[in-house]
């Protein structure tokens, strides 16, 4: 069913801001914790397991929810190479935020360490140990950290763009509050 709608769902905006939160604090738990020694090392690397996989499951939620009720429509006078660049960062986001916690989850399996979670839950291996594919694995999680870093970069200026220069309702879509001076977005075709 085609229907018209100005804004992300209220739902699509609690997902999108909470999981900003959660996935700065991951890329700077990740690189605070490899940049320790112990003692700290152990608490950074809890937290980073626990809200690591969170992140998964927010991620594969917030896929369902977009698949189902699809998302604002960018406006038509936005230049098709901007419309190509966001169409394919927000690619980029969704794959990174699915494939990083599965790399990290891998690289533990496959060097023969327990994924503890808070409240006591273990994850089951997801490969079995192999030192060759635990050095790939390690390789993944780390380059693709700073692709991270930079696809999360880029995304936000795109938004401080749309937010203070073109003023176009973009931000204003995915916004948790209505900002007065920004015009109305375009029109919203569910399920694109
Ligand atoms: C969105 C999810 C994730 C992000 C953004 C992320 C990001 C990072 C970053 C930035 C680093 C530091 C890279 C470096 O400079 O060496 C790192 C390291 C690490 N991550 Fe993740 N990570 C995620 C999920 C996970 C998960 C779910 C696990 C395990 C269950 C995990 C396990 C590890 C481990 C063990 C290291 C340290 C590797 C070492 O000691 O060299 N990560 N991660």
């Amino acid at each position: 069913m085609t229907f018209v709608r100005h804004r992300f769902s209220p739902l699509q905006r609690f997902l999108h801001w909470l999981m900003a939160i959660c996935i700065l604090a991951m890329l700077f738990i990740g690189v605070g914790m490899v940049s320790t020694i112990a003692p700290k090392y152990l608490p950074l690397i809890s937290i980073h397991k626990s809200l690591g996989i969170a992140i998964l499951v927010l991620a594969l939620i917030r896929l369902v929810v977009r698949l189902s009720y699809g998302v604002p429509a960018l406006p038509p006078d936005l230049p098709a190479p901007l419309k190509l660049a966001a169409d394919w960062s927000h690619y980029a986001l969704y794959a990174l935020m699915i494939v990083m916690p599965l790399l990290g989850w891998a690289m533990l399996s496959t060097a023969a360490y327990p994924v503890d979670l808070y409240g006591g839950i273990r994850l089951p291996a997801l490969l079995p140990q192999s030192d060759s594919l635990h050095t790939v694995l390690w390789g993944a999680h780390y380059y693709l950290a700073f692709a991270f870093f930079a696809v999360v970069l880029l995304h936000i200026a795109a938004a401080l763009f749309h937010a203070l220069v073109r003023r176009d309702g973009v931000f204003q879509a995915m916004a948790s509050v209505q900002l007065r001076d920004e015009v109305a977005p375009a029109e919203v075709v569910a399920g694109e």
